[in-house]
């Protein structure tokens, strides 16, 4: 397979694609070539048939340090907006319709912790560090985090959070709800994620896609049309194999053979 500088790329079970960020003595600052490859890694999993779910994780010090500091630093506002700096990360979760779990141990900070919520699901260990400490360097945040980490933890939280640059724990993570789950270890943080991946690339991969897409939808739309586009995504699976398949296998008592058509 294709090497990459910053990243190991594998497919640690059946239908599962798993991407780790590997720029150790950066602690996975985020620069602009890992963040390519990231974009190389993930599309590639996106169209591999194989695969059904992604899992995205760090080191057990650092899922991510944040945006590349040293990268940053003498940036100008033409430079930075005319190349419109940063506009490849949002480019890594708009095509991605496959699931992506991300499992966060150590560091999640500024563009980490940024990348960590774009995560369909978020995991993380007992020593995870979530923040967004740009306003220490005289920034705010720049991939995200005002948005989704407003939609994740609440308004006061993420104020409280994105203006004093403190760091949120793995305890108040799972108290808010920024995360599904904290495992007891980094290593279980790791495996439960691949885990849950597996479980996930186990069911029709029709049926998957779509059910990513209408909880999406629920962040963009009121609640009337959120149910009804999701009722128009529910009648078309109708249209589907694997709905005659699951539907046939549960009235046979038999285990649906998923054809992901
Ligand atoms: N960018 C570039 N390099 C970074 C980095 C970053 N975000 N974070 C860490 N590093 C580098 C350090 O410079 C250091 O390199 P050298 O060995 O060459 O000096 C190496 O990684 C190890 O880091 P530390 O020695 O600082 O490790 P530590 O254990 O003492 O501290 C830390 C860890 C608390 C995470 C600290 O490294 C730190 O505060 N990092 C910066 C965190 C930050 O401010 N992130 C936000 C970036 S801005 C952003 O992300 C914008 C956006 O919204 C997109």
């Amino acid at each position: 397979g294709k090497i990459y500088d910053y990243l190991l790329v594998s497919t640690p079970k059946p239908g599962v694609g798993l991407v780790q960020l590997n720029r150790p003595k950066a602690l996975n600052a985020l620069s602009t070539p890992l963040i390519l490859e990231l974009n190389t890694a993930l599309r590639a999993f996106q169209a591999d048939q194989s695969i059904g779910a992604i899992v995205l994780t760090g080191s057990n010090k650092a899922f991510a340090a944040g945006a590349d500091i040293k990268e940053m630093k003498d940036l100008t506002f033409s430079d930075a907006y005319g190349k419109d700096f940063i506009e490849t990360w949002s480019d890594l979760v708009t095509f991605l319709k496959k699931p992506l779990i991300t499992a966060v141990n150590g560091y999640a900070l500024g563009g980490g912790c940024e990348l960590a919520m774009m995560g369909d699901i978020m995991y993380c260990g007992p020593n995870a560090v979530f923040g967004q400490p740009e306003i220490r360097l005289g920034v705010i945040p720049g991939a995200g985090g005002s948005q989704r980490l407003t939609k994740a933890i609440g308004k006061s939280r993420a104020m409280e959070a994105i203006l004093t640059g403190d760091n949120i724990s793995a305890k108040q993570a799972d108290e808010w709800g920024l995360v599904a789950k904290v495992f007891e270890t980094p290593e279980e943080c790791t495996d439960g994620a691949i885990a849950t991946a597996a479980k996930i690339a186990g069911f029709s991969h029709i049926a998957v896609k779509a059910a990513k897409e209408v909880v999406n939808k629920s962040q963009d739309l009121g609640i009337r049309e959120g149910v009804e586009f999701e009722r128009r995504v529910f009648h078309g699976l109708f249209g589907s194999k694997d709905q005659k398949i699951g539907m046939g296998a549960f009235a046979a008592k038999q285990k649906p053979e998923w054809s992901n058509e």
